[in-house]
């Protein structure tokens, strides 16, 4: 099909017609571009999984219109603990893995009888969810295994001529998927790391750090974010010595004198995380492109934001 991009507001009657039609289309959030289709439509989901060639086992996270979907998708314990991160988080960076409401197609879950429930604050994606009036279901909006993409043009390069539309809405601001939480027994389960940091996350309650690599989330297998050059993880850029005739590829944290990379990336050179996340993916496609024979990078310090920014680049090191 002929991929259609259409930038701001315009845009938001085309998804709408798009997502009536029980089609696919890509819609930024704060985090990463997403992959959106009716989540109560299970044939119009089924798309979501061939377009990304996603195996199906790999459940989706759905994207509610407002709080008061809550409780039609999922069944909110009794406890104050998620309502606090609701009230705290909300809109915003975090994504919730509740038991599920049968409302929830099975094609959502994988069969699973948890569903992952977010509310975006991105006033496109929340414009057009208000319009439709139900939650989508979305997946970052790349080929299954690869980088999420942060900007409509990432998402032309993934999926372009795979679907009708393209909702630009700039640069993501967050750059890295949300934070995966599972609340038990008033404990939070940390399933994937992002924007809202454990640290954070640790003024609710005790934080477990959830180490599951396949059952629960099978999206959170070590191999992800697969750039095509092999990626090596190092503490500090400046001393790798490439081999000769090597054309490496460096990507920096902070602002670095470091000549012997054929290419080079800074995450942010005043050495910020949170401009490092944004800026994560872009880099690793850029220099992905640039043809080196290896991608070398600095691991940030292992705390807030760092940590979730080192959990996507050892896995776009592990093959
Ligand atoms: O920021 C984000 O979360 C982006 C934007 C588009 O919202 N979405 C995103 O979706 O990253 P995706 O599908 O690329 O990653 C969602 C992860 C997957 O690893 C999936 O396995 C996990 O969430 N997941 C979904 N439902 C789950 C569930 N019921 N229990 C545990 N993990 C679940
Ligand atoms: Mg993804």
């Amino acid at each position: 099909v002929n991929t259609e991009t259409i930038a701001g507001r315009d845009a938001i009657a085309a998804a709408v017609q798009q997502l009536l039609a029980g089609n696919v289309v890509a819609v930024p959030t704060e985090t990463v571009y997403g992959l959106a289709a009716d989540a109560l439509n299970p044939h119009a989901v089924l798309k979501i999984f061939e377009t990304k060639e996603r195996p199906k086992l790999n459940p989706l996270i759905v994207h509610l219109p407002s709080t008061t979907w809550l409780e039609r998708v999922a069944v909110v314990p009794q406890e104050r603990l998620v309502r606090q991160l609701v009230e705290r988080f909300w809109p915003g960076p975090l994504t919730l893995v509740l038991p599920r409401q049968a409302m929830v197609p099975d094609v959502v879950t994988a069969g699973l009888d948890t569903v992952a429930i977010r509310m975006s604050a991105h006033p496109l994606l929340t414009d057009i969810l208000h319009a439709f009036g139900q939650p989508v279901a979305a997946p970052s909006a790349n080929r299954s295994g690869r980088i999420s993409p942060t900007t409509a043009a990432h998402v032309q390069e993934e999926l372009g001529s795979r679907i009708p539309l393209i909702v630009d809405g700039g640069a993501t601001e967050h750059g890295i998927e949300s934070t995966i939480v599972a609340v038990r027994n008033s404990r939070i389960e940390l399933l994937r790391r992002g924007p809202v940091t454990a640290e954070q996350l640790r003024d609710f309650a005790e934080v477990i750090e959830s180490q599951t690599t396949t059952i629960e989330a099978p999206g959170q297998l070590p191999s992800h974010y697969a750039p095509n050059a092999q990626l090596l993880l190092v503490d500090e850029l400046q001393s790798f010595t490439p081999a000769a005739g090597q054309r490496v590829g460096g990507l920096s944290f902070a602002a670095v004198d470091a000549p012997q990379f054929a290419e080079l990336r800074t995450l942010s050179s005043r050495g910020d995380a949170r401009e490092a996340a944004a800026n994560l993916f872009r880099c690793l496609r850029e220099l992905d492109s640039a043809a080196v024979d290896l991608i070398v990078a600095e691991q940030l310090p292992e705390e807030g934001l760092g940590a979730a920014i080192n959990d996507r680049l050892r896995r776009a090191a592990a093959r």
